[in-house]
């Protein structure tokens, strides 16, 4: 994939000469301790390793635009050390990653505070984070107060520093080709450790034990880590939305959400499936799962170009309100009707959340969900300049989002006992194509004959 992270590279320097040229610079993340002499695992920058490929710590992407003239990309990473490659392992070193990973150039890393400003000189901005590393913040100030140091040499620091991550989200934000074949890839690991949580889940079990399975098959299948805390909450847990996996035993009739997705080659999935411990429905159950379903599927289908963001959101809303009237979750009497219930939001009590986000690299993935202030749809609808009154973006091909619905009831006065504590979310990564959309977490067991038949040992 070398070539598309230096297409990336290309792309952005060219827009950054029609913006009238800058140098962008981009730093991957820090090491992290966490306790004495122990590291977090090393995980690096995302906007970094989208314009890269590089996973090193200690390195820095420099783009060099100048107004006119020939753009060029560098490197700055650590020098080969034969001492460290002993205790840590191999690093490329300047020479290699410059070929290996496309660079015009590429520098020592401990060169940077002196390369830096030579670079900045007589640009006219910068383009960097702004506002999200007090240590990077800190490096910025110093290499712009040290080319402002040389004016009396006749030469010019830049008079503008830009947040470059706007221009990077949306970049993101449409995935190519290769990006979604590594996010089915992702997905399709994801599937089959739900599946196998599935297929390993009896009462007795306990949380842990479960969430043990996910992990021995997102490792197996060659994934990076999980991409997020996995959530894995039987009988009552299910309906705290941030549960974790703890020490709780699956009981004879609880209902077990497994919220857990494997980062692979970088790129997250986010997978959500909700199964009986003892691997069948009740029939209360069955009633909840199947309004969550439809509610799912209605959302999957208001994937597609040119809907709106929230489409989705609205669908299923609708079709999981209707079920909590039609169940008795929620009382004619008292909420009205179907309209009622969405316009008062009443029925925010057993769904609390949106029904999905952007997926990438981060499993909340960057992008803007609205419309850019002034552009066509924008002046369209009326909308002013504040943020809350643009309105939602429309799906394009090559986005990709999760569609998570559920439905979650706590023990309250009026709702019918046979439902609390029932908690459901089906969640499936979804990648907007031409015609329509693209479940790319199909391979996850979700109706309820499928998932009694995977959990009966049924291939
Ligand atoms: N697993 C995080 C989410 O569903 O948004
Ligand atoms: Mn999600
Ligand atoms: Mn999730």
């Amino acid at each position: 994939m070398t070539s598309s992270y230096s297409q990336r590279r290309a792309r952005l320097m060219h827009r950054m000469q029609q913006a009238g040229g800058g140098v962008a610079i981009i730093a991957t993340a820090p090491e992290v301790m966490r306790n004495s002499d122990a590291e977090y695992p090393y995980r690096h920058d995302s906007y970094f390793y989208y314009l890269s490929g590089f996973m090193e710590p200690e390195a820095y992407v420099v783009l060099v635009a100048p107004p006119a003239g020939t753009p060029r990309a560098i490197l700055f990473c650590r020098e080969k050390n034969a001492e460290r490659e002993i205790w840590d392992g191999f690093r490329y070193g300047p020479q290699a990653a410059c070929a290996a990973f496309g660079f015009d150039a590429a520098f020592d890393v401990a060169s940077l505070d002196a390369e830096i400003p030579k670079l900045l000189a007589d640009m006219p901005a910068l383009y960097c984070a702004l506002g999200r590393d007090a240590g990077l913040d800190a490096q910025v100030r110093d290499w712009l107060s040290a080319v402002r140091g040389q004016a009396r040499s006749g030469v010019a620091a830049p008079a503008t520093v830009h947040d470059i991550h706007p221009l990077l989200d949306e970049m993101r934000l449409f995935k190519d080709a290769g990006e979604i074949d590594i996010m089915r890839r992702a997905a399709t690991i994801s599937g089959g450790a739900h599946a196998r949580a599935m297929r390993l889940s009896a009462p007795g079990k306990t949380e842990y034990q479960i969430e043990a399975e996910l992990l021995h098959e997102f490792r197996h299948a060659g994934a990076d880590a999980p991409a997020y805390t996995s959530i894995v909450a039987t009988g009552a847990n299910a309906c705290v939305l941030h549960y974790r996996a703890g020490a709780a035993v699956l009981q004879d009739g609880d209902l077990v959400l497994i919220d857990a997705g494997c980062e692979f080659a970088g790129y997250a999935s986010d997978i959500t499936r909700t199964y009986p411990a003892n691997g069948r429905f009740s029939a209360a159950q069955q009633q909840l799962y199947e309004i969550v379903l439809a509610a799912q599927e209605a959302a999957i289908a208001a994937a597609r170009p040119g809907a709106g963001f929230m489409d989705g959101h609205d669908a299923a809303v609708r079709i999981l309100a209707q079920g909590m009237l039609d169940t008795g979750l929620l009382q004619r009497d008292r909420v009205g009707s179907l309209d009622d219930v969405i316009e008062s939001g009443a029925f925010r009590q057993f769904y609390m959340h949106r029904t999905g986000h952007w997926l990438g690299m981060d499993v909340h993935d960057v992008g803007d969900y609205r419309q850019a202030a002034g552009s066509a749809g924008d002046q369209a609808a009326g909308a002013g300049a504040k943020d809350a009154a643009r309105p939602w973006r429309r799906l394009q091909p090559g986005m990709v989002l999760t569609v998570e619905p559920g439905l979650y009831v706590r023990p309250a006065e009026g709702v019918p006992e046979a439902y609390w504590n029932i908690g459901i979310r089906i969640e499936d990564d979804v990648a907007i194509t031409q015609g329509g959309c693209e479940v790319l977490s199909a391979s996850a067991p979700k109706t309820v004959a499928e998932i009694e038949a995977v959990m009966r040992g049924a291939s």
